[in-house]
């Protein structure tokens, strides 16, 4: 990518967004112009990120070259929403504003930044490692070149799947908020390992190891998950008295309910 790009906000997320484009070389550290709110992350930032991009804090004068950038990834919280305005002698109807926030709209965008087209992403933190999964739903009249643009932020990191919005709230809920619930698994899963006295780091380590497992059988054998499930239960035996136990305690009524709050939780930023 040879044009420019801002990045509204430079937390975790875009983080994990550009680094590795800047990594392998796709985009250029000068053509990068991030903005972020205090004092404490742009130095912190200055001092210790690995590629020489722009940084400035916002509210400053020089700050405002973002709005010059055709290209911008807006990446604040929800909550920080309404401490951006555009900055109002932006004219150029072509640039375009390509938002993360969980749950705001489109349409929500569209009034923040009238001079701007948007574009709504919801993506996944496994972008770190190159395993993300990214939903993207266009507003109206986006181009060719600004769909080529956002594919190259994420394809490179992610599997891309476009999307209405209607789909983009439960989509951010089964995969933004999924890694928060599996990893909350493992630690309960770990925990259980703990408990019959393994060590801690061996018991995180089966419970990791086994679940890429299972996941491998499940995609290599093209196994659907009951055909699983009965290949390792037995009558009588230990995996059925395990999965007694969390039926007894609703597990999969908890699991169902918590991914249908997240969605919930993301329509109300809308
Ligand atoms: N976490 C996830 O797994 C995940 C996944 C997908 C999408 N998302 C979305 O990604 C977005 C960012 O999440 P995150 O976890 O990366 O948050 P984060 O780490 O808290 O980063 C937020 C960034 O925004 C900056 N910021 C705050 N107010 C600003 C302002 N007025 N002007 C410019 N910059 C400002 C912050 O600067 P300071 O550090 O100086 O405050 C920080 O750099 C959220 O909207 C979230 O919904 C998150």
């Amino acid at each position: 990518m040879t044009d420019r790009i801002a990045i509204i906000g430079f937390g975790n997320i875009a983080n994990a967004i550009i680094t590795p484009l800047l990594d392998k070389k796709l985009l250029q550290p000068e053509n990068v112009y991030c903005v972020v709110n205090s004092e404490k992350s742009l130095e912190n930032l200055k001092k210790n990120y690995k590629h020489n991009i722009n940084i400035y804090r916002s509210g400053s004068k020089e700050s405002k070259i973002i709005w010059d950038c055709q290209y911008k990834l807006l990446s604040i919280k929800p909550q920080q929403f309404n401490d951006i305005s555009e900055f109002h002698y932006v004219k150029n109807k072509d640039n375009l504003i390509i938002s993360i926030l969980a749950g705001v709209s489109i349409n929500k965008l569209k009034q923040k930044f009238p001079n701007h087209k948007c574009v709504r992403v919801v993506t996944n933190i496994p972008i770190i490692v190159g395993k993300g999964l990214t939903g993207i739903t266009w507003g109206e009249t986006i181009t060719d070149d600004q769909k080529l643009i956002t594919r190259k932020l994420f394809q490179n990191t992610s599997k891309i799947y476009e999307l209405t919005e209607d789909y983009l709230d439960i989509f951010l809920a089964l995969t933004s908020s999924g890694p928060a619930i599996i990893a909350l698994i493992i630690e309960a899963l770990s925990d259980g390992g703990l408990s019959g006295g393994l060590q801690k780091n061996l018991s995180e380590e089966l419970v990791i190891e086994m679940i890429l497992g299972t996941i491998n059988l499940i995609k290599e054998l093209k196994l659907s998950t009951s055909e699983l499930k009965n290949l390792v239960t037995s009558p009588g035996g230990t995996t059925i008295s395990a999965l007694r136990v969390l039926e007894k305690k609703s597990i999969r009524s908890a699991l169902i309910e918590s991914i249908v709050s997240a969605s919930n939780r993301s329509r109300e930023f809308r």
